[in-house]
């Protein structure tokens, strides 16, 4: 079974072609960030247009990679919600089109789901685990059934944990995407060099939330207020203190869901699961058995929503063409 997956939601443009939801043919991923660099921040009227030139070609290039023609295809898989709805919007109008004119089954992916599938392309992944999913728009803590439902445990109440690195980059003028380069810095500077808050959340909180503004504000406030060159105060110590407490922020919570339900599988997804302090500190608990993507599924790609669309499809799971994107998703819910 092969099927082709289409991801716009944000700003990579991409397509890939998934066989049996796990061998990966083609995954053409046209990044935007040159276009959104000099904002800091993906700006949604630019990401949109770039969509529109770019989602033919990177189509065409998918299946060139794969060497294969739409007629080799068994169904067309599209992120439909949740992200910036001029963006979905075509890749979604796209994608039921060219299902709707090569008479192929169509299926519409929630982008949360797609990040969740994304490490079952590389490992055989059984059901139920602890999904972490740290991305620029979201930051959540899942019990996860199947791949395609989850329980929230978990979520931030303001900024999400890449927004977080995203605007203390934008602040710094650390570059952009801000968490790639946060982390690079932190590299070279001393996470104990400054000590910022975690949060402490008000009473009526769920117990796995967590929170990202009081952070932010304490690190821009250093910039702002503090700031005076000398070398402790250097860009590598802030990046590395920053990066220290927002990630230790979302592990302790992961943990903390993993000792109380007992479930020691934890598998992550999302840009944020690319971060390399991420990545050792989870690992470093070695009681549980903790599973990333490589980098390359960790950022927006089609061949998460390939993959998945190969087990919607396998189970008839099939959207009418009428199917609309939406920017939000008000599902979740907490068990
Ligand atoms: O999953 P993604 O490509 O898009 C969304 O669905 O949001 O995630 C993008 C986010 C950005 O906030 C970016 O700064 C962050 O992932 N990111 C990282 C790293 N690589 C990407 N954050 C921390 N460390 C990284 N290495
Ligand atoms: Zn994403």
């Amino acid at each position: 079974m092969i099927v082709l997956g289409i991801e716009t939601s944000c700003d990579e443009c991409s397509a890939a072609l998934v066989k049996d939801g796990q061998e990966v043919l083609s995954n053409k991923i046209s990044t935007q960030i040159e276009f959104h660099r000099p904002y800091y921040g993906v700006v949604p009227e630019i990401a949109s247009r770039k969509h529109l030139e770019w989602i033919y070609p990177v189509v065409e290039s998918s299946l060139n990679k794969a060497g294969i023609g739409l007629t080799d295809i068994d169904g067309i898989a599209v992120t439909y919600r949740p992200g910036l709805i001029g963006s979905l919007l075509v890749g979604l109008s796209f994608a039921k089109g060219l299902a709707y004119a090569a008479g192929k089954p169509f299926m519409g992916i929630d982008h949360i789901l797609a990040h969740l599938y994304a490490p079952h392309l590389e490992h055989d992944i059984s059901y139920p685990y602890l999904g972490l999913i740290v991305s620029g728009g979201h930051t959540i803590i899942a019990k996860v059934d199947s791949f395609k439902s989850f329980k929230v445990l978990g979520t931030t109440i303001d900024d999400a944990c890449g927004e977080a690195f995203d605007k203390v980059a934008k602040h710094y003028k650390l570059g952009y995407p801000g968490g790639v380069e946060i982390d690079k810095l932190s590299k070279h500077g001393s996470p104990s060099a400054f000590h910022f808050p975690k949060p402490s959340l008000h009473k009526g909180s769920h117990t796995y939330d967590v929170s990202y503004s009081g952070l932010k504000t304490a690190v821009i406030n250093q910039l702002d207020k503090f700031w005076d060159g000398s070398s402790e105060k250097s860009v590598e110590n802030i990046a590395a203190s920053f990066q220290q407490t927002a990630i230790d922020i979302i592990a302790e919570k992961v943990i903390q869901a993993a000792n109380d339900t007992g479930i020691k599988k934890i598998v992550a997804g999302g840009g944020v699961a690319a971060n390399s302090y991420l990545r050792k500190v989870l690992k470093r608990n070695s009681g549980y058995d903790v599973i990333f993507p490589s980098p390359v599924y960790c950022t927006d790609n089609g061949a998460m929503v390939a993959g998945i669309g190969c087990r919607y499809l396998e189970e008839g799971e099939i959207s009418p063409l009428n199917l609309n994107a939406e920017a939000r998703v008000p599902r979740f819910r907490r068990i």
